[in-house]
């Protein structure tokens, strides 16, 4: 087969899909998502060297990818070095965005440029980019500032009249982009970029408190469907591969999510607000007139777990907010070296980003095989002598399963009410990410050991080591 040098970008376009989905397949282990991350990197920069040879630029257009490659990449480095892990949900939300912004872009500068010169698949891609591409961007902005705690749920989006505002602003883009298809750079399109970019604020914005990272994920998803448009618009194999790959991804991380918290996608689009009308996200919340708490030092918490055979750790949102995952680890080999076994409980949303616990175990080398999920822990919460709760709460709330009315009603939970004993690590009695009380905290096995989590996990760490635990299988 002879090869010429014009068509080496095909070549390092085919070569980039291949190494792409090499990449994507190695992020679904945690030994080799590290790697396969850096294989999808270098396949994106392989398909723009690709696109860069092709499109022969002239010195001026050099000077323009050089400045858009420093700015870009600097404002990239910066972020993931600066963004603490549990604001990732804020900047997934914050790169779909830049991901709907970059296809919007390309399909507006294409349909100014060259629209006239354009043929039916294109016409037809411009339109569904500049349509998924706004929505993606300005739901993803919304999603963020939500996220960041900068934007409420305003009461007014929980009236049923912004379904028909959302409908208007839809049958407003579908006409926008029919009239693209006679005149692909006429007015129409500055239409459609604005309706569209109302239609991700309208469904975007009343949608609150839990719900909010099956919003990030389907928008997610959504920007990779405007890749895959933006992709046709200019002929990009590897955009159109890459997009569908993402647009699929999420798509499947959304039904995953929507059946974690046992709600149907209809009800998170169209329901409104879960936890009540105004609820806003990312927790805080009252401390909610409890009448029945018991609280207990670590010191009592680290005899009952020096007595326990079975001891089941929940992390939460506030393990990874107290950095505490070493210490978790720590206090783990220490029962396990005085014979207790030992394993972590993984509710599927636990944390803010789907695998954040994970994640943050794997963080403090915490061995795979013991971190159990949700499903397959429940029946062994029974004999559990001692179940930890470290700065979990909406997760193991039992209200999830007995109160038709609270707002986490139908969500699966990790079952750590049928323990046992219950040691709830947290600094106060204050709420989850959905704002409401939890009963687990009066149960009459509940204990809360009130705290910054790193803090009572070194309390606990001295307190056995004090009591001589751990000390056993050195001797024998
Ligand atoms: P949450 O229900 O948010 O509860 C976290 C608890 O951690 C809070 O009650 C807080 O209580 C405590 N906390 C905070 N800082 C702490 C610290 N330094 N030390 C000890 N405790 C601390 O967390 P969860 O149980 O993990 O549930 C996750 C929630 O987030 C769910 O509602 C889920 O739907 C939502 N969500 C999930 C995701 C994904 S994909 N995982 C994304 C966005 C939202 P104090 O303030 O009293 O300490």
């Amino acid at each position: 087969m002879n090869l010429s040098l014009s068509q080496l970008p095909q070549v390092m376009d085919l070569v980039a899909v291949l190494l792409l989905s090499l990449g994507i397949k190695g992020l679904s282990k945690v030994r080799s998502a590290r790697a396969a991350n850096g294989l999808a990197a270098l396949a994106m920069a392989l398909a723009v060297v690709g696109l860069l040879i092709q499109s022969h630029p002239t010195t001026t257009t050099w000077l323009w990818i050089a400045v858009g490659l420093a700015l870009g990449g600097l404002a990239g480095v910066v972020t993931a070095m600066k963004v603490p892990m549990t604001a990732m949900p804020e900047t997934v939300a914050l790169f779909n965005g830049c991901g709907g912004l970059a296809s919007l872009m390309v399909a507006l500068g294409v349909a100014l440029f060259q629209g006239a010169e354009s043929g039916g698949v294109e016409r037809v891609s411009i339109a569904i980019s500049l349509f998924v591409g706004a929505i993606t961007f300005s739901g993803s902005i919304v999603a963020m500032a939500k996220l960041q705690g900068w934007l409420e749920t305003p009461a007014w989006t929980q009236s049923s009249l912004r379904h028909a505002v959302n409908l208007a602003l839809a049958l407003l883009c579908l006409g926008a982009a029919l009239l693209l298809w006679s005149e692909p750079a006429g007015p129409a399109l500055w239409l459609e970029v604005v309706a569209a970019s109302l239609l991700g604020i309208g469904v975007t914005l009343p949608i609150g408190g839990a719900d909010m990272p099956v919003v990030i994920s389907l928008l997610n998803s959504y920007s990779g469907v405007a890749a895959a448009a933006a992709g046709f618009v200019v002929g990009s194999q590897l955009l159109i591969v890459a997009g569908a790959m993402v647009g699929a991804a999420g798509l499947i991380l959304t039904q995953v999510m929507c059946t974690a918290m046992n709600r149907s996608l209809t009800s998170v689009l169209f329901g409104g607000a879960l936890g009540g009308a105004t609820t806003s996200v990312g927790g805080g919340g009252s401390e909610a007139g409890y009448t029945r708490i018991t609280s207990c030092s670590p010191e009592e918490c680290a005899m009952a777990l020096e007595q326990a055979e079975r001891v089941v750790f929940v992390p939460g949102y506030g393990l990874a907010v107290a950095q505490a995952q070493h210490s978790l680890r720590e206090l783990a080999k220490l029962l396990e070296a005085h014979g207790v076994e030992v394993s972590y409980a993984i509710h599927p949303v636990a944390g803010r980003m789907p695998g954040h616990m994970n994640v943050l175990l794997a963080e403090a080398d915490v061995p795979y095989e013991q971190l159990i999920e949700m499903e397959t822990i429940n029946p062994e919460f029974p004999r559990t002598d001692v179940v930890i709760v470290l700065g979990a709460n909406d997760v193991v709330n039992p209200q999830a399963k007995n109160d038709p009315t609270s707002p986490l009603y139908g969500m699966p939970v990790l079952e750590v009410d049928q323990a046992r004993q219950i040691f709830v690590v947290k600094r106060s009695l204050g709420a989850g990410y959905a704002g409401i009380a939890n009963a687990l905290f009066e149960l009459p096995q509940t204990a809360m050991v009130f705290g910054d989590a790193k803090a009572v996990l070194n309390g606990l760490l001295s307190e056995l080591r004090g009591m001589g635990v751990g000390k056993e299988k050195a001797l024998v």
